[in-house]
């Protein structure tokens, strides 16, 4: 007979299926990211003691100044740039405006080309600029989500006067063959710009290796704050500012400069430079610690691109389970992740991004994304994908067929 004591070493099977205590997990670094305490430090002096303005000849003002010029330089350093060719602005959104209207309103008429994957700071400027009279060619994608240079070259006219693809898709992932398309821009002699938001201290991104004449960037996809980010407008490149004022950033982006901001996405930047390979090492892992979902969980595909992609990006359908449903689920485990639906208008719409490389609506709307940060833990992803496999497996007794079918080649997710 077992003794007492060895009855109760022994756990209840309800104690022996309880799960580890609940975990805080962020994972949707592609929204935003956490400030990063060494950005906070670099710039709590100029929220404070050092409010000078930056215009002003005394040595308030001159330190400001100076410390302006550093954080040009450490964003110049980041992306391989001149200092003299990096433009501070209000963050992403207005960096892909001013670039694209910049170029438009000085041609005044013309052609441009981009994607039909662009994040909504490109694609509705230029619906914008469609409205106004200039022509758009939306290139489409494949089931990766990859741009084909050879569209681009086809699409270009003699009235083009802007290619504008982006790098990393925030959404999927997928990484689009920028130095191939800059090649073909260069080649006809039309400026070329790619959203590098996403991209910029994830992957390598240099103005020359990438052929770039513009790109943007912002400081809350990298650990510093938001409300600040940059544009890259390469030598002799000659645009039109959006806004009229003073001559700050050299009449580019009149206005009093947001020292304080400025300094941090400086702090920011030069910290994803410094930590670049390890960064990137630690994201791989971490991606890697999560794959074997692909295997555990039946009916399960990744989006976007298995290769060519952002290391921390990781957007998957699992056929008949809501992605906003699971979305909710996991937020109550403490777990932040995101779909790939764009609320509009109060209705759900699904990802025009997913749509584009093919999927069905249904299988867009059963797609979340995972963004991975440099704060996470493979511990983390040890419970996040417990608790994805735990939650998907739940949502499905209610929503899924016996025989659920599988992901494959002829995925019934694609309609063509
Ligand atoms: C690819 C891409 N471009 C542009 C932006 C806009 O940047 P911001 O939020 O700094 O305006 C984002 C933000 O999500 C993005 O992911």
């Amino acid at each position: 007979m077992e003794s007492v004591t060895a009855i109760q070493e022994k756990p209840l099977p309800s104690e022996s299926a309880q799960r580890k205590t609940k975990m805080e997990v962020y994972l949707d670094h592609n929204a935003t990211t956490p400030l990063d305490p060494e950005v906070l430090e670099e710039m709590m002096p100029y929220l404070t003691s050092m409010y000078g303005n930056a215009s002003s000849l005394y040595l308030l003002g001159r330190k400001s100044r100076a410390a302006i010029t550093k954080a040009r330089e450490q964003v110049a350093a980041l992306i391989g740039a001149g200092e003299d060719e990096v433009f501070f602005t209000s963050g992403g959104t207005e960096s892909c405006n001013q670039a694209i209207k910049g170029i438009a309103y000085l041609k005044e008429t013309g052609h441009i080309v981009t994607s039909q994957i662009e994040h909504h700071a490109v694609m509705h400027t230029c619906q914008r600029l469609e409205r106004e009279g200039f022509r758009v060619t939306y290139l489409p994608v494949d089931r990766q989500g990859r741009v084909n240079p050879e569209d681009v070259r086809a699409a270009i006219a003699d009235s083009t006067i802007l290619i504008a693809v982006m790098h990393g898709n925030n959404e999927i992932g997928t990484l689009q063959p920028v130095a191939e398309i800059g090649l073909i821009a260069k080649e006809r002699n039309i400026p070329f710009f790619s959203d590098t938001v996403q991209s910029v201290g994830k992957v390598e991104v240099n103005v020359h290796k990438l052929n770039v004449d513009m790109l943007s960037l912002s400081a809350h996809k990298l650990h510093g704050p938001k409300g600040i980010g940059a544009l890259y407008i390469r030598k002799g490149l000659e645009i039109r500012p959006l806004l009229e004022g003073g001559s700050q950033e050299r009449k580019m982006r009149p206005g009093t400069e947001n020292v304080a901001s400025i300094v941090g996405l400086g702090k920011a930047a030069d910290l994803a430079r410094t930590h670049f390979d390890e960064n990137r090492e630690h994201m791989l892992r971490l991606r890697s610690r999560l794959m074997p979902m692909t295997e555990t969980i039946p009916a399960f595909r990744l989006n976007g691109h298995l290769t060519e992609t952002l290391p921390g990006t990781l957007n998957f359908c699992a056929r008949f389970v809501d992605g906003l449903t699971l979305v909710m689920n996991l937020s109550m485990k403490g777990i932040s992740i995101s779909t790939g639906s764009a609320c509009s208008s109060g209705s759900l719409s699904p990802s025009f991004v997913l749509k584009a490389c093919g999927l069905g609506d249904e299988a867009a709307h059963s797609s979340v994304r995972l963004s991975l940060g440099r704060e996470n833990t493979e511990e983390q992803m040890d419970y996040v994908m417990e608790e994805m496999v735990d939650a998907i497996e739940k949502l499905r007794l209610i929503t899924a067929p016996e025989d659920i079918g599988a992901c494959g080649e002829n995925c019934p997710c694609f309609f063509e």
